[in-house]
């Protein structure tokens, strides 16, 4: 029965992770890796996790050793910084026992933004596949989730321990939890568009963004899991074991658009149309980037494992996804 340690618990995809193993299966010891003690209560008796460990990203040692205890660590939590990753694999490696350790990383399509600056859409566009190994080996630390990506990686293919990376579309969609996370590219959006007072895109707004809906992402995520833990040794190279993931491109102006009729109609923002602006006005650090630039990747590995999209379009889900929600 592997012993299983969470690792952003408290995410959009952490709480349903976490109930979907207890239920799935009762007998693998989950721990469960978080910051808010206001979570507890819901770890214990919602979940029914066999363990609640308080800490934070930031806190190497307590991770580290945490993970040292465990047969499987998933990380739904941190895909930016490389010293989580680096923190949990040292401690993978430390793990006595006679099987290596299983790590499971969520990332993100961020990674495959194709640099453009003017937020047109260009056919040419290099196009991301999970199937082609070549892809996943060019990951580096320059590309937004890379730096964590790589981390793993390496250590998949130095064989100490098995590493399996699903990346991610944009994710939209709602999972039942009580911490209401928006997940961090609707965090992104929405919080970009508040600061700045408009909802913006860049140039004409062609420009393509991959997304997809948290329940298809979940599906897959628990798909993969359970194929990790059943993979007693794994041959093959650890960038055979990534998954790309998504359900449907959307043009960032068409995204825009959604959103500005959204964010106005809560009242957040005063105008209900979007804004086409240059770069240097779509906001701070590296969201103009993302905004400006094709995202294209594609999932032939995942979709062989069975991967598909069945849930409606992103531009169909922000105004339910955001319903509720209080800015
Ligand atoms: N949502 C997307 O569009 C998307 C797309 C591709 C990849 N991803 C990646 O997938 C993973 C899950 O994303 P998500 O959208 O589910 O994330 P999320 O809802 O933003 O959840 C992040 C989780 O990490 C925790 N956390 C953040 N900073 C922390 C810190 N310093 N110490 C301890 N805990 C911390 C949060 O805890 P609190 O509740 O305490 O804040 C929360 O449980 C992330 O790695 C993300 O980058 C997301
Ligand atoms: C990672 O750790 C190094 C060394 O401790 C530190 O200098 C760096 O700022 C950390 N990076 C992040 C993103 O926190």
């Amino acid at each position: 029965m592997p012993s299983v340690l969470l690792v952003g618990a408290t995410g959009l995809l952490g709480p349903s992770i976490s109930r979907h193993l207890k239920e799935t299966h009762p007998d693998w010891p989950l721990t469960v890796y978080f910051r808010n003690p206001e979570a507890d209560n819901y770890f214990n008796t919602v979940v029914k996790a066999d363990k609640i460990v308080h800490g934070t990203f930031e806190d190497a040692t307590k991770l580290g050793d945490l993970a040292a205890e465990h047969e499987v660590v998933i990380n739904s939590g941190s895909s930016f910084d490389p010293n989580v990753s680096r923190a949990i694999i040292d401690g993978m490696k430390r793990r006595k026992g006679i099987e290596k350790g299983t790590l499971i990383h969520i990332s993100g399509g961020g990674n495959f933004i194709d640099g453009r600056t003017d937020g047109k859409f260009n056919p040419t566009s290099k196009v991301w596949n999970d199937m082609n190994e070549d892809d996943i080996r060019q990951i580096n630390p320059s590309m937004l989730n890379g730096g964590a990506d790589r981390v793993i990686l390496d250590a998949g293919n130095e064989g100490s321990i098995k590493t399996y990376i699903v990346c991610e579309a944009l994710t939209y969609g709602s999972a039942p939890s009580p911490f209401s996370s928006l997940g961090i590219g609707y965090k992104l959006l929405t919080g970009n568009a508040i600061s700045l007072g408009y909802t913006p895109y860049v140039g004409d707004g062609s420009a393509v963004l991959s997304t997809i809906h948290v329940n298809d992402a979940l599906t897959f995520i628990y798909k993969i899991i359970d194929l990790a833990v059943a993979q007693k040794e794994v041959t093959g190279s650890a960038e055979s074991r990534w998954y790309n993931i998504y359900g449907e491109r959307v043009s960032w102006k068409d995204l825009a658009t959604v959103l500005a009729k959204t964010l106005h109609s809560k009242g957040v923002l005063p105008d209900a149309e979007p804004r086409s602006v240059p770069l240097e006005q779509a906001g701070e650090g590296e969201i103009p980037k993302l905004i400006a630039a094709n995202m294209l990747m594609k999932g032939d590995r995942a979709e062989k494992l069975g991967f598909k999209a069945r849930e409606r379009s992103i531009l169909e889900h922000i105004p339910e996804d955001l319903a509720s929600y209080q800015f």
